[in-house]
């Protein structure tokens, strides 16, 4: 592939940046140029048993996958289980600079060893009570002279690989493939201005959504829809100016930054930059004034470092007006979606729920930056949304419960349309889509080999 312009919305933020006088951290600069051939998707992605079991065996069972955030298993013992097609992991805190991963099976008849988070002195299976330390070795079992076969030794829970990166926990339960660090590939050098591992999960729900996990994940990884799913947004969000960046030769990151505090050009007549604050701003309290000559751009990004300041007691006085505010999301193959900014502290994860290739689970966390001084603040609890229950009814969303809501309403329409036509295949758009279009080639060359 070539390169080309930039383009459109890669135009329009490279403006924007050149507006900021601080210095932009070069990562923001880079403009992707390498849009996927991949016009079109099969429907049979998103709807075929057949292709969900292929991704069990050629996705799932070789990816790097963030099972949790490190300060959710704090002390020794505490664990999460993991679970994701085809596999089911104890994540667990074995000793305080060590995190290991076991499968979440018994070594006698099979047994599920754990169902919930929660903290443990040993792993102890509930059916006839086999044993294991923490480090995996056995510990032992009931009526150990009927099983003489058995080497104690040797009678170690497998485990999968463990990573961490940001403060995330990730796992993979191949054991042969690439180290966390090289499938992350320019993630870290982008993230070195945003550390994640300085943050702390402020909220983290779970939501079990109708439609295959592919198309749950797609719906957040384009500004596209804004213009009918999120029309409230128009005034004070550049979804026509959004920056999609997919980078030469990388296969599993790419980007979008969407920026905030412009109007998008979909709204007709040009929007006053004082107009375009007053809809930021929500209560009375908050009111400000565009100063001549400024932008409601520069007024937010302000009260944002402000704000930030007051709340940790760092500073942000050098934290450019992008930075500050525009939704600046990547996407790391073949679910996890961090995003890098400070007003939206966003991560989203998605999976098949359970071997529901028709069923997804999609989580939401919110990592804040953490105060300068005190302790670490612990992490939010897990919360998971029971059916009919929507984000709206989870109060540490706030604002984004409503926003979410809307999305996850398209998703079971998706689902539906997809299922029930024999149409021709799903097309792309060969911009502001080219997040999915990289998804798929990555996806089609994990499937294919
Ligand atoms: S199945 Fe686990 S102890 Fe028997
Ligand atoms: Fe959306």
């Amino acid at each position: 592939m070539t390169p080309t312009e930039p383009r459109h919305g890669a135009r329009l933020m490279q403006e924007l940046l050149d507006h900021d006088t601080r210095p932009v951290p070069p990562v923001l600069r880079a403009v992707g140029d390498a849009t996927p051939a991949t016009s079109s998707v099969p429907r049979a992605r998103y709807t075929s048993r057949a292709v969900h079991d292929l991704e069990v065996d050629r996705v799932w069972g070789r990816v790097w996958q963030m099972a949790c955030r490190q300060e959710q298993i704090p002390e020794v013992g505490d664990s999460v289980v993991y679970d994701a097609p085809g596999m089911s992991l104890v994540v667990v805190r074995s000793t305080p600079d060590e995190i290991r991963a076991f499968h979440n099976s018994c070594l006698h008849r099979g047994t599920r060893l754990r169902s919930q988070p929660g903290h443990v002195d040993e792993l102890r299976c509930p059916f006839h009570g086999f044993t294991w330390n923490l480090d995996g070795s056995f510990a032992g079992m009931p009526c150990p002279w009927d099983f003489p076969h058995v080497e104690a030794s040797s009678f170690c829970l497998p485990e999968a690989r463990v990573g961490t990166w940001g403060g995330f926990v990730f796992v993979t339960v191949d054991g042969a493939g690439p180290s966390l660090e090289d499938y992350l590939e320019i993630l870290p050098e982008h993230f070195a201005s945003w550390d994640l591992a300085d943050r702390y999960l402020s909220a983290h729900v779970v939501r079990v959504v109708p439609c295959n996990w592919k198309v749950a994940l797609e719906a957040f990884i384009e500004s596209y829809h804004t213009v009918a799913v999120h029309p409230q947004l128009l005034k004070t969000s550049g979804d026509t100016q959004t920056q999609y960046d997919v980078y030469e030769g990388v296969r599993h990151v790419n980007r979008m930054i969407t920026p905030v505090g412009i109007a998008s050009e979909h709204v007709e007549a040009g929007v006053a930059e004082q107009d375009i604050l007053d809809a930021m701003f929500l209560t009375k309290d908050d009111a400000a004034v565009v100063p001549e000559g400024g932008s409601a751009r520069q007024v937010l990004a302000e009260r944002t470092r402000r704000q930030l300041a007051e709340r940790t007691g760092g500073d942000y006085s050098s934290i450019t007006d992008c930075e500050a505010l525009d939704a600046i999301e990547y996407f790391v193959f073949p679910n996890f979606v961090p995003w890098a900014g400070y007003t939206t502290p966003l991560v989203y994860r998605f999976r098949p729920h359970g071997d529901d290739h028709s069923a997804a689970v999609m989580d939401v966390m919110l990592l804040e930056p953490m105060p300068v001084s005190g302790p670490r603040p612990p992490a939010a609890p897990t919360r998971h949304l029971a059916a009919g229950e929507r984000w709206a009814d989870a109060p540490e969303l706030g604002y984004l419960g409503r926003i979410l809501d809307q999305d996850t309403a398209t998703l079971a329409r998706v689902q539906r349309g997809l299922d029930s036509a024999s149409g021709p295949d799903v097309t792309l758009a060969r911009y502001q889509e080219s997040r999915i279009r990289h998804f798929h080639a990555t996806l089609g060359e994990y499937l294919e080999s």
